[in-house]
Formats: C-alpha cells, sequence, structure tokens
C-alpha cells in the first residue's frame, strides 16, 4: 500500500508562501469535491465537450508515456495525471501541497506505482534529474510564484525528460485581473511566451489552445543542446 510520505525537505530554509487559491486547497470540503469540479472544468473553460477522457486521449498520444519510466505529477490533487500515469505502468511521485487532496487521491487511485508525497513543489527537496516526465495540471494557474515552479520542475527532469503543462493561459480580461488580487485567490494566468521564457533549458514540441485552456509539451535539452 503506498504511503504518504511527509515533506521531503524538511529543512528548506524560506518557506515559499501561499496564494489563497493554494489554501482553499488544504480544505477537506475542496479535496472532497474537487473531481465533480474537474470532470467538467474543461469544457466549461473551453466551451467545446472536452471530458477527462479526451484529455487523457490528448496527453498519452502526445506524450507517450513509457512502462518503467518515473514521473511526477506536481500538484496531482485527486491523482488524475497520477492514475493514468500509473495504468501506463510508470511510476509516479503524486505530489501536493494539500493533505486532503492527497488523501482524496489515495482513496481514488490505488496503484502500488504510485508514491504519495505532501510537497511544495516550489521548494521540492527532490532530486535533480531524476524524472522522465512531470505533469502539471493547473498547477501553475495556482501557485505562489510560478517562474520558481517551473525553474524547479526543469531542475528536476533528466536530460530528454518531458514536461507536460495544463493551464488557462492569460487573456487581459477583467475576470483575470480580479481572481489575480491577492484577497480573491492570487491566481496567476500566465502567457505562452512568458512560460517559454521561465524553461530556458527546454524546448516547446506541441502547443495547443483549447478556448480558455492551454496544453503544452517541452522536452529537456541534453547537455550538449544546451552548450550548442
Ligand atoms: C487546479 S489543481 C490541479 C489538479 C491536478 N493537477 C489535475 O490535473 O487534476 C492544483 C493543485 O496543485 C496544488 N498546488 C498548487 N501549488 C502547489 C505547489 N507549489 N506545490 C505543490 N502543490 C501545489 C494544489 O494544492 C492543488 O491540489
Amino acid at each position: 500500500m503506498p504511503q504518504m510520505q511527509g515533506n521531503l525537505n524538511p529543512d528548506a530554509g524560506d518557506r515559499p508562501a501561499l496564494t489563497l487559491a493554494q489554501h482553499s486547497n488544504t480544505l477537506e470540503v475542496t479535496a472532497r469535491g474537487y473531481m465533480l469540479w474537474r470532470a467538467r472544468s474543461l469544457s466549461l473553460l473551453s466551451g467545446v465537450p472536452f471530458g477527462l477522457k479526451r484529455e487523457a486521449r490528448l496527453f498519452r498520444a502526445l506524450c507517450g508515456p513509457q512502462p518503467g519510466q518515473d514521473w511526477l505529477d506536481a500538484g496531482t490533487s485527486a491523482g488524475f495525471y497520477a492514475g493514468l500515469l500509473a495504468a501506463a505502468d510508470c511510476r509516479v511521485l503524486a505530489a501536493d501541497l494539500s493533505a486532503p487532496m492527497l488523501r482524496e487521491g489515495m482513496r481514488r487511485e490505488k496503484s502500488a506505482l504510485i508514491d504519495w508525497a505532501l510537497l511544495n513543489l516550489e521548494d521540492s527537496g527532490l532530486p535533480g534529474e531524476s524524472f522522465d516526465g512531470v505533469t502539471a495540471g493547473a498547477t501553475l494557474n495556482e501557485t505562489h510564484d510560478p517562474a520558481r515552479l517551473l525553474r524547479e520542475l526543469e531542475r528536476v527532469l533528466r536530460p530528454g525528460g518531458q514536461l507536460w503543462l495544463m493551464y488557462v493561459p492569460r487573456t487581459g480580461g477583467p475576470l483575470q485581473s480580479t481572481l489575480s488580487k491577492p484577497a480573491l485567490g492570487g491566481l496567476n494566468f500566465p502567457d505562452p511566451a512568458w512560460v517559454a521564457r521561465q524553461l530556458p533549458g527546454m524546448q516547446l514540441t506541441d502547443g495547443l489552445g483549447i478556448g480558455a485552456v492551454r496544453f503544452g509539451r517541452y522536452v529537456k535539452n541534453h547537455r550538449q543542446d544546451s552548450a550548442a
């Protein structure tokens, strides 16, 4: 039975601050209702039918996770991507800063290939170059410092490893600027070009927008690529 690990980085210095949105995810009630929202959220945001099965097909088609690979599901919540990866016979570290979310994930996804970790991924303490792939489904929108999160996700990937991002990008609209205010959620709506700039050692291989939702697949350069 997979265990929930404690913070792997108990001696971390300055703890990253939390947004209101991050705090709301540490509530039991948010965790319990999360998959109800998640199953509908992309259809609501994109304006086209976009259920979890369609998202899973897109992820598998573009990322092709292989048996035996090591993946990090960054901000796993109830374990949607962790479950997909375990079904592809990958080993998964499903990490989140919310203990209720991790409990919900463990309740839903029983694969022995998944380990659960209570971690703030802006400062994870995970060893560098230790994963073949990272998934981050909307974690970028909620984290306190998205540049710091992206740096950390790039760091933990092995050369040639891939990063799969799903997020709501910047529109400049009034609703987004309201939700960005710290007292009203502190959400981030990054521009795709800004995201690419935070990943200097990675190449965007696939990027697509479906309504208000953006998907991106990046691959980490091999050392000789970076040096070139
Ligand atoms: C919108 S939910 C995404 C859920 C999941 N990735 C999915 O695709 O269903 C964002 C999750 O990321 C977590 N989170 C936000 N910032 C985080 C951080 N810096 N470190 C770890 N988890 C974080 C939140 O607790 C929340 O569970």
